[in-house]
């Protein structure tokens, strides 16, 4: 006897296929600890927050300082555990029926598909092309169909790093008739945004993390961005509760304290430069610029030798190389000085060269 739904009974399970090694540059996460930073604060703050309420005040001061932090009014705002738990919801939200599907470009983020598929919402992928460009009319195409529910769009794109181009969102956003999902997950990277545009396109959706660019993976925080009547009606699918009190008192503390945040993003920027430049330097090796917190480069027919050979050595990057577009890539995060030049000089050991 079965008891689940049919659609999920050959579903695979969600894993995490990146082996946890003691140098860790397969997650995009940061090497900040954001409790080592704001703990004394952080704890005093808990001091008025009572966890065995339902509701505290904090709760509106989130919602104040995220919309002064975002530049937008509080009301255009919903936040959850990380952007994963926002895209489940969203993607709840938006499905209507067994028909219903979402588009996306492809190489992306793999969890649309893992998260999609657990609401029930199709996806349909368009393969970006060898320029990591692809034609607006394709993807309108697949768009047209009426059980299109959602367009996708990671701008900046992961794993492939690079920003689309501008005019093709709004492109997009003007004639889809689909709401369009933008995943700024990389935004603090990129400072690329269409948060100013919520109310010109009431299309448009904006998904956001903490896990990047505020250190924050384990903490667990992802807001949604968008014009309040698509708040009002996503509202509608969350959890009341969805978001523990001790995490919101931790964000609040960390929003308090940005510059702090903001300031090792800038970092993690110019470590990019350099790691960029080290590995293009190295012979054999290609490297795809990037808006984001990592670089996705090969190193032709040796980069799955390459791969193992960093395990070996207690260093974890990541495999990218399941979509052909990026055959023989793999991802690195970008991290602290001393991680990247361990990285590099292993690249270089097994590329032969000192
Ligand atoms: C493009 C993109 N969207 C969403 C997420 C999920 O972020 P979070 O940790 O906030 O759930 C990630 C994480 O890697 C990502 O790369």
């Amino acid at each position: 006897m079965y008891y689940f739904r049919e659609d999920i009974k050959h579903k695979k399970p969600v894993n995490i296929n990146v082996p946890d090694m003691k140098i860790k540059m397969g997650l995009n996460e940061s090497s900040l600890n954001p409790f080592e930073v704001v703990k004394d604060e952080f704890l005093k703050k808990m001091k008025n927050v009572q966890l065995n309420r339902y509701f505290n005040d904090i709760t509106k001061t989130l919602r104040k300082q995220l919309s002064d932090y975002a530049n937008v009014a509080p009301e255009c705002l919903a936040f959850g555990n990380g952007a994963d738990e926002m895209l489940y919801y969203l993607f709840n939200a938006v499905r209507n029926n067994d028909n219903s599907f979402a588009v996306s470009l492809a190489p992306t983020y793999f969890d649309y598909k893992s998260y999609s598929g657990a609401v029930g919402l199709g996806i349909k992928f368009l393969s970006l092309n060898a320029d990591l460009d692809f034609s607006v009319e394709e993807y309108l195409k697949l768009c047209e169909d009426e059980n299109c529910k959602l367009a996708i769009l990671c701008n900046p794109n992961n794993p492939t790093g690079n920003l689309l181009k501008e005019s093709k969102i709004i492109e997009i956003l003007e004639r889809s008739k689909r709401m369009v999902l933008i995943d700024e997950t990389y935004f603090e990277f990129s400072g690329k945004t269409f948060v100013d545009k919520i109310y010109e396109y009431p299309n448009l959706v904006i998904v956001r993390s903490f896990s990047k660019s505020f250190s924050a993976a384990g903490l667990r925080f992802g807001y949604i961005i968008s014009h309040p009547d698509n708040i009002k009606e996503l509202e509608k699918v969350m959890t009341i509760f969805n978001l523990n009190l001790m995490t919101q008192t931790m964000i609040s503390t960390m929003l308090d304290n940005n510059e702090v945040f903001l300031k090792h993003n800038r970092e993690i920027i110019e470590n990019k430069k350099v790691v960029f430049n080290q590995l293009s330097a190295i012979n054999g090796v290609s490297v795809h610029p990037s808006a984001t917190n990592f670089l996705t480069f090969s190193a032709g027919d040796k980069t799955e030798d390459l791969f193992n050979f960093l395990i070996q050595n207690d260093i974890a990057i990541r495999p990218v190389w399941h979509h052909p577009i990026l055959a023989k890539h793999v991802r690195v995060t970008i991290s602290n000085a001393g991680h990247n030049a361990t990285f590099i000089a292993n690249v270089k050991k097994f590329m032969g060269e000192k």
